[in-house]
């Protein structure tokens, strides 16, 4: 069980030759590691990111995932196994301000078919292990940064993924609650998820199992 990828580019269009996000990335991550991923701003972070978690395609490389060569898979496996594997968790928490963080959790249970009592009850205990017991009604924009991202986290564990995906998940926080939240990272580590966060915090990045530094498209160490 891996995440493994070889040589992988992006170019994206613009200009005459297009824009060279990516380098040729290599890289291994084994199941249950936690990674911190760092360099400056970009150099291609939040692409190498969308691309392991299958919302983005590369330009060129292999990527595998558990052993099978992601790029093979039709458009319907590649979300169903965006759905089923993996948790995002974004900078700006890309929640829907509309709904009550009950509905946000429950929302990717939703999509995975899950009936409504089950779903409600899912969501209900996945925000009560992210530290927010009765802030089930309250929307995102009546909690604080912190919370928001809790949120947030809650929703990425809803279909119980093995990696969860972290695009500077403490870069809109104040230090107590980015402490918090990487508190939160670690310990699902330890339960055994693969976390791959991207941070320009050098205190957080070194708490990591192992940091992968990038400059200009390429892996640096
Ligand atoms: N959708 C896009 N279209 C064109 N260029 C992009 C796009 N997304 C990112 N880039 C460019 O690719 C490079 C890497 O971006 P990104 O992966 O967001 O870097 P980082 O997350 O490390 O700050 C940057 O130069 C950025 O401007
Ligand atoms: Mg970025």
């Amino acid at each position: 069980m891996s995440l493994s990828c070889s040589e992988l580019t992006k170019v994206y269009e613009g200009g005459k030759t297009g824009w060279p996000a990516l380098r040729g990335i290599s890289l291994d991550i084994k199941m249950g590691e936690f990674v911190a991923v760092t360099g400056p701003s970009g150099c291609g972070k939040s692409t190498l990111l969308n691309i392991l978690g299958l919302l983005d395609e590369p330009t060129g490389g292999s990527y595998s995932l558990n052993g099978r060569d992601v790029f093979t898979l039709s458009d319907l496996e590649r979300s169903d196994t965006r759905r089923d594997e993996i948790g995002f968790v974004f900078q700006s928490f890309h929640l829907l301000n509309r709904l009550s963080s009950l509905d946000n959790v429950a929302l990717p249970l939703l999509y995975a078919g899950a009936d409504t009592a089950g779903m409600r009850e899912r969501a209900h205990s996945l925000l009560l292990k992210v530290g927010l017991h009765g802030k089930e009604k309250k929307t995102p924009l009546e909690l604080s940064g912190g919370e928001r991202q809790r949120v947030a986290i809650a929703r990425a564990l809803a279909n119980s993924p093995k990696i969860i995906l972290a695009d500077e998940p403490t870069g809109n926080l104040d230090s107590a609650s980015s402490k918090e939240i990487m508190q939160m990272l670690a310990s699902l580590n330890e339960d055994g998820i693969t976390v791959i966060m991207v941070t320009h915090d050098k205190e957080l990045a070194a708490r990591a199992g192992r940091n992968i530094r990038m400059r200009d498209g390429r892996v640096e160490q």
